[in-house]
């Protein structure tokens, strides 16, 4: 098959990161017989540097003349400590989400057999979790206008706001998921003080007489944050808005034993993003120290969402040589035990396909 991808390594890690997952691909691509094209783009603060915009039009127009999109981190801290900075990486993310119209976020977390020691959370508690994590993507508070100061900069406003369309689309995603998984589907939240949430609530109620075989509940949010780590398996499809889900699934990463482990697909229109759910790690960059598996396991779901399944879990399964194997970064490695640089372990899996 012949494959066009945008590549936008972003800020701090990203460009490591996104070098392993090449060097996987292209270990694909020669065991498999495929042709894979890659386009180098910019975003994040690497491409307000370049050109003063986050995401620069031509960044977008690469994107589009592509078939997927493979993406690392974007972030810098010399704009998280300026408040005041007018423009800022995090736009460009936001920016080409809503561009691109990838309204859904599927983050899946799962434990890989070999890890369950390593995560901090007892054994017996994380065996067997396997859920997905739908969330809405390009709206929500993210967007929402109003949004900034008033003149005398004495209050500052974000807004919460959700049609009845943007919430029917990502709530029936959810529910295609769960009849293809477990059959059980939980809206999570905030409906017992959020106006949105309880129209997220109402059109939950209307589509489900659609989907009779689904098993349907709703949590707050705040009960799912703690029933996610004290009861995981319960889970088999998570839908939720925008925010929600980026809390919930920084804090369900815990279950795979790192934040490093956590891929996620972005869809919604004809190009699919691929990104690891971890941010740009600074303190890391250039050191060759970072856990490159969520972008590498971004590239499985990539490869499966084209159709090459064979060649997703051929990924997959090399991921877990590694792990059983014990060539991880520093993040998984246990005390005294020898940890490995993102690239020998992007190498490692590599050679495993
Ligand atoms: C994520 C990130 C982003 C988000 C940031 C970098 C804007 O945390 O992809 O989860 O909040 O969506
Ligand atoms: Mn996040």
């Amino acid at each position: 098959m012949e494959l066009k991808i945008a590549l936008l390594p972003g800020d701090g890690i990203g460009p490591e990161i996104i070098d392993q997952a090449v060097g996987v691909l292209n270990a694909v691509e020669a065991k498999f017989g495929h042709k894979f094209t890659y386009t180098k783009a910019l975003v994040g603060a690497c491409a307000i540097d370049a050109t003063g915009n986050p995401y620069p039009d031509e960044t977008h127009e690469i994107c589009l003349a592509n078939d997927v999109v493979l993406f690392g981190a974007i972030g810098d801290p010399k704009y998280d400590n300026n408040p005041t900075s007018k423009v800022r990486p995090e736009q460009g993310l936001l920016a080409m989400r809503k561009k691109l119209g990838l309204f859904a976020n599927l983050r899946p977390i799962q434990l890989f057999a070999s890890l369950a020691d390593r995560s901090p959370l007892k054994k017996e508690v994380v065996d067997g979790a396997d859920f997905v994590c739908v969330r809405e993507l390009t709206s929500g508070m993210y967007f929402g206008e109003p949004q900034g100061r008033d003149e005398a900069n004495t209050y500052a406003v974000d807004t919460c706001k959700y049609t009845r369309e943007e919430i029917d689309r990502i709530v029936r995603l959810a529910f295609d998921l769960a009849g293809k998984r477990r059959g059980h589907l939980t809206v999570v939240d905030k409906a017992n003080v959020l106006e949105t949430s309880r129209l997220w609530r109402e059109v939950a109620q209307g589509i489900a007489p659609e989907y009779p075989n689904i098993k349907l509940d709703y949590m707050f949010v705040d009960n799912a944050a703690m029933q996610i780590i004290r009861q995981p398996t319960y889970f088999d499809v998570v839908v939720t808005e925008n925010m929600f889900g980026d809390i919930l699934t920084d804090e369900a990463s815990v279950i795979s034993g790192s934040l490093g482990m956590l891929p996620s697909a972005s869809i919604g229109s004809k190009v699919a993003l691929f990104e690891p759910i971890h941010g740009s790690y600074p303190q890391a960059a250039g050191k060759n120290i970072a856990n490159p598996m969520a972008t590498i396991l971004s590239a499985a779901m990539l490869l499966e969402h084209v159709g090459l399944t064979e060649e997703g879990a051929a990924v997959r399964k090399a991921v877990d040589k590694a792990l059983t194997e014990g060539v991880v970064t520093e993040d998984l490695a246990q005390k005294g035990e020898k940890c490995y640089s993102t690239s020998e372990v992007g190498e490692y899996i590599a050679s495993q396909i």
